[in-house]
C-alpha cells in the first residue's frame, strides 16, 4: 500500500484543528473560510475552496489560487483555468463533471516593487503540509475514482516531498494512505500544471499542451 507523506509534525502550521469532523462539502467550505492553519490567510483576500459536485468521479488538484482566483473566490477561473478546461475537453473529460481544487487554499504572493501587481510565490513544504487536511477531507467526501495532480505542489502534497512531475507523470498510481486511511479508493495520475503550458517558449508550447492532454487522457481511460 502506498504510504502518503507524514502527517504534520509539530511545526506549528496545521489546518487540521479547523477541519470539521462532520458535515459534507458545504460544512468543509464554510469552515475553511475561517482557516488560520498557516500564515497565508493574512495577506490573501479569502480562502479559495474546491468547486464542483460531491458526486464528481474525478478531482483535479492544482497548486494554489492565483490572483484572479483570490479575487473571485473560485479555483481555476484565470488563464491557467482556460488551458485546463480546453485540455480536459480534448482528453475526453467533461470539465463540468470534475471537481477542481488546490493543494493550498490561499494565494501566496509578493507585491511587485512598483505598481500593484501581486507576484505568485510557490507555497513551501510547511504550507503544503499544513493545508493537506483540507484536501484529504475533500477527497474523503467525494471519494473520486481518479485524482489528477497538476504540477509539483499538488504532487508533493499527495505523494511526498521527493515527488518530481517528470518522473511520475502520465501513469496510474495508487492513491496514498494517510494515518492508515486511503485518501480515496481510486487512482492518481500526475501531470504538469497548465500554467507550465502558458510559460513554455512558443516553440515548445504545443508539445507542452499535447503532453498535458495525453496525461489527462490516461485519467479519461480510467474513467471509462
Ligand atoms: N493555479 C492553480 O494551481 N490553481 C488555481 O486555482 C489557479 C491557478
Amino acid at each position: 500500500m502506498a504510504q502518503g507523506p507524514r502527517p504534520n509534525g509539530g511545526e506549528g502550521y496545521d489546518a487540521a484543528p479547523f477541519v470539521p469532523g462532520r458535515g459534507g462539502l458545504r460544512a468543509l467550505r464554510d469552515a475553511a473560510a475561517g482557516c488560520r492553519g498557516c500564515p497565508l490567510y493574512r495577506e490573501a483576500t479569502q480562502t479559495v475552496f474546491g468547486d464542483g459536485r460531491a458526486s464528481a468521479r474525478v478531482v483535479l488538484v492544482g497548486e494554489q489560487p492565483g490572483d484572479q482566483e483570490d479575487r473571485q473566490g473560485r479555483p481555476f477561473v484565470g488563464p491557467a483555468g482556460g488551458v485546463l478546461t480546453r485540455a480536459l475537453g480534448e482528453a475526453g473529460i467533461d470539465p463540468a463533471e470534475a471537481y477542481v481544487t488546490n493543494a493550498v487554499k490561499h494565494f501566496k504572493f509578493e507585491q511587485a516593487a512598483r505598481g500593484k501587481r501581486r507576484i505568485h510565490k510557490a507555497p513551501n513544504l510547511r504550507e503544503i503540509s499544513a493545508c493537506r487536511p483540507w484536501l484529504l477531507a475533500e477527497l474523503r467526501q467525494i471519494a473520486p475514482e481518479v485524482v489528477v495532480t497538476l504540477g509539483a505542489t499538488a504532487g508533493k502534497s499527495l505523494l511526498g516531498s521527493s515527488f518530481r512531475v517528470g518522473e511520475r507523470r502520465g501513469v496510474a498510481l495508487p492513491l496514498p494512505v494517510f494515518d492508515g486511511e486511503a485518501a480515496a479508493e481510486g487512482m492518481l495520475v500526475a501531470t504538469v500544471h497548465p500554467s507550465a503550458v502558458l510559460r513554455a517558449d512558443e516553440a515548445e508550447r504545443a508539445a507542452a499542451y499535447a503532453g498535458l492532454v495525453s496525461d489527462l487522457g490516461v485519467a479519461a481511460e480510467l474513467l471509462r
